[in-house]
């Protein structure tokens, strides 16, 4: 790897071919669809880590919500303003909520685990604060027991935190949610290699 590699984010790297290697979206669409019918009209939604805004983002606009994408990643943005047209899309790091407006729902997709565990449950605090009206979580994880483990994922070098299940749901719980489901399925996130993913939802208390 040559250092500018080094210096640039993952999914700089990894771009199209992410899209193109997980496929297996069905749960994340059912839970999109589960939060659509949560939403009151006019509903504003904060997709994390949006990537390259398929498929959720799109799900959520296609419906008819406001939705802010934030990512690091300029070519998956650049993706997003192609695939998920009409969302307002920042190059940030989605550790940044705080001055991003209120929101009735944020979603964070796979990307929570692109992060140190110990800056998860001050995020998930902050998201807290920018919840209005239904206020609600919806995140997806991989199920195991690391921080930021060193991994290569489709030829890009990164790193990747998870929990067991009931230390997620404790983690939400702690941060001032109220967990309302938590699913655990399997899934082929890159050709060959079947991964245990973690679907939950929650309510930010007041
Ligand atoms: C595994 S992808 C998930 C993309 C999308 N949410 C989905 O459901 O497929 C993780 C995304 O989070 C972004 N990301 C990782 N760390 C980030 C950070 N600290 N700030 C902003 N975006 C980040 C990556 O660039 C990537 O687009």
């Amino acid at each position: 790897m040559s250092t500018e590699q080094q210096n640039v984010p993952a999914f700089d790297l990894i771009g199209k071919r992410y899209d193109e290697s997980f496929v297996e979206r069905d749960v994340q669409l059912a839970e999109g669809a589960w939060l659509i019918r949560q939403l009151p009209p006019g509903a504003r939604v904060l997709d994390l880590g949006c990537g390259s805004g398929l498929p959720t983002a799109k799900q959520l606009l296609d419906a008819g919500v406001e939705v802010v994408g934030v990512d690091e990643s300029q070519v998956m943005l650049q993706l997003a303003e192609q695939q998920a047209p009409g969302g307002r899309y920042l190059h940030q790091d989605l550790r940044d909520v705080d001055e991003l407006g209120e929101f009735d729902a944020v979603v964070a997709f796979f990307a929570l685990l692109m992060l140190p565990r110990a800056d998860i449950p001050p995020l998930l605090e902050r998201i807290r604060a920018r919840l209005r009206g239904p206020k609600l979580l919806l995140i997806s994880m991989v199920h195991g027991d690391f921080d930021l483990f060193p991994i290569v994922f489709l030829g890009a070098p990164t790193g990747v935190s998870a929990y067991p299940p009931a230390t997620l749901r404790q983690v939400v719980t702690d941060a001032g949610y109220e967990v309302l489901d938590l699913q655990e399925i399997e899934a082929e996130a890159e050709p060959g290699r079947i991964e245990v993913q973690i679907y939950l939802r929650a309510r930010a208390l007041d």
